[in-house]
């Protein structure tokens, strides 16, 4: 991790943290680039911005209300204003690969329930057509077996240490590294396989992206 790439991630987290506006409620990403624009939700919030927000992982929770910002359970909310999240790969049809950080599935419900989902990204995450990381499908331990048979060779158990990677919800992730060709068969047939209970494909969620290379933010719109 670079000091400019980390400078990218900032800048854009401050874009589409300029984006949030008095009474929203703001629905908060997980990883570093979103820990970033939780940060600057915090120095807003402390010059007296009024907001409310929901979280994508417990760790985004966490930090959020450590800095004084009301956390809802999302279990009660039905919608939200604006998602702010970062991604593992993002292309200019605004298809991204989500999940590196494990938190696929509690993001791509809370971009679903949103008006709108900025994804914030430095330039390394962008690129022509989203592939070249693997694809976080987040199983339930009992399918484990027969959800990795479906997915193959190219499926690898994600491992903390010797044990296997659990998510907030108690889950497992299988980091599929498979063909990009087809996004959306992909996406569907993940969708209807039983015992998936959801992956990092975010194909029609995302509204805009903030993408910084060396400091140049290109915003792009749905
Ligand atoms: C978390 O599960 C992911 O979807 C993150 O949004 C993604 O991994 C980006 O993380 P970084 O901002 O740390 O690269």
């Amino acid at each position: 991790q670079d000091a400019d790439a980390d400078a990218d991630k900032a800048a854009a987290a401050a874009a589409a943290v300029a984006e949030v506006q008095p009474g929203m409620l703001v629905g908060l990403g997980t990883g570093s680039t979103a820990a970033h624009a939780i940060r600057l939700l915090i120095e807003r919030v402390a010059a007296g911005l009024r907001i409310e927000a929901v979280a994508t992982s417990a760790a985004s929770a966490a930090q959020a209300e450590a800095g004084g910002i009301r956390v809802h359970d999302f279990a009660d909310v039905a919608r939200v204003d604006l998602t702010i999240d970062g991604a593992d790969r993002i292309d200019p049809r605004l298809f991204a690969i989500k999940g590196a950080g494990g938190a696929m599935l509690r993001e791509k419900i809370v971009a679903a329930a949103s008006r709108r989902m900025v994804v914030i990204a430095d330039g390394s995450k962008w690129v022509e057509a989203i592939g070249g990381a693997p694809v976080p499908v987040e199983i339930l331990p009992f399918a484990r077996a027969s959800v990795a048979a479906q997915l193959g060779d190219s499926g690898a158990l994600r491992m903390t240490g010797d044990a296997p990677y659990r998510t907030d919800n108690g889950n497992l992730v299988i980091d599929w590294h498979v063909a990009l060709d087809d996004p959306a068969g992909l996406a569907a047939r993940l969708d209807t396989m039983p015992g998936v209970l959801g992956h990092g494909l975010f194909l029609t969620e995302v509204d805009a992206a903030y993408i910084v290379r060396r400091g140049v933010v290109t915003r792009l719109e749905r």
